[in-house]
């Protein structure tokens, strides 16, 4: 291996936080071979990273001091900017790279990124796609952004927590901004779906009954998706076969049947109320992708 490439070249690479993911980070760290440097605010997190041979550090400031690069993961950036604007740390990474692999919006990467370089340090942002079982298997999705040279000089550290690396631009709120859209259809679809087991559950339909239609609805998005992408960028929406009425009349019928259980309907009020606003702008044989549109409008 080139020393471009081998990523035990890099002389220690620092994990800061110790949650699930910081510690799927570390061990996939530690199973390539990497002196490995763990913190967590809390202490006891590492035992068992430390017994595969993990370097406690006692601080924040240790921690990022042994390595060249940091590696942090923690619950949002509240979290990351108390570790990291903490004064002795941010001395201590001046000169170095941190890599904030923390969730949060595009605003908050781009406010660390200006602090980071108000203090002389090297800064890139991104997300991690795929829970923890997936890091450091060919299953993991992670996205970054920030100086491309940053990110390819750290480019062999970061491929050991395996899978797909995908560099999504300079403007370091990008990996966040993406976070942020794909986290809003999970979220939604999820939310969906608790709905629709509730409703099944009042009809005497268990989760595990609806399960293979259940499948098979989550099935139909991805090709949805794939033809209506270009619609919504090009802002034509054609509803021919699939009216947004047609959506509406769906919609109404979910509404109904939860209320008559008794089930919260919000959800489902609130994306129906959204289709009627598109068809109210006059948009009546348009698809439901129209919604998007409405949505931009504010
Ligand atoms: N778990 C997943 O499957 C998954 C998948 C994709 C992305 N992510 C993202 O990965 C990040 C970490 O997630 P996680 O699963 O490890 O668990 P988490 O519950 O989101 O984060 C726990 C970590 O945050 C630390 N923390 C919380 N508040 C803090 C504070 N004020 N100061 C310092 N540290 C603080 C905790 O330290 P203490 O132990 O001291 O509380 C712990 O290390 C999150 O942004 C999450 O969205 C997670």
């Amino acid at each position: 291996m080139s020393p471009n490439t081998d990523p035990t070249a890099a002389s220690s690479v620092t994990v800061l936080g110790l949650g699930p993911m910081g510690r799927a980070l570390a061990g996939a760290f530690l199973d390539a071979g990497l002196r490995t440097v763990v913190w967590n605010r809390t202490p006891g997190r590492d035992d068992e990273l430390v017994a595969r041979g993990a370097q406690r550090a006692m601080t924040a400031e240790e921690a990022v001091a042994a390595s060249p690069l940091t590696v942090v993961c923690v619950v949002n950036y509240d979290a990351s900017d108390a570790i990291l604007r903490d004064g002795p740390v941010t001395s201590a990474l001046k000169g170095r790279t941190v890599v904030n692999l923390t969730a949060d919006t595009p605003d908050r990467a781009r406010d660390t990124a200006a602090w980071a370089s108000e203090h002389g340090v090297d800064y890139l942002d991104g997300a991690i796609m795929t829970p923890t079982t997936t890091i450091g298997t060919p299953h993991a999705v992670l996205i970054h952004s920030g100086p491309q040279p940053l990110y390819a000089r750290h480019r062999p550290v970061l491929d050991v927590l395996g899978g797909t690396h995908t560099h999504l631009g300079e403007d370091i709120g990008r990996a966040a901004a993406y976070d942020v859209a794909l986290l809003d259809i999970f979220w939604t679809a999820m939310s969906g779906y608790m709905h629709a087991v509730a409703i099944a559950k009042a009809e005497g339909i268990s989760a595990t009954e609806l399960l293979p239609f259940a499948q098979g609805i989550g099935a139909i998005l991805p090709p949805v998706f794939a033809d209506t992408a270009a619609e919504i960028d090009n802002n034509t929406h054609s509803g021919e076969g699939n009216p947004i009425t047609s959506a509406v009349s769906s919609m109404a019928h979910i509404v109904h049947a939860s209320e008559t259980h008794g089930i919260d309907a919000s959800i489902m009020r609130a994306a129906e109320s959204l289709a009627r606003k598109a068809i109210d702008l006059n948009h009546p044989t348009d698809g439901f992708t129209r919604v998007a549109d409405v949505l931009s409008r504010g």
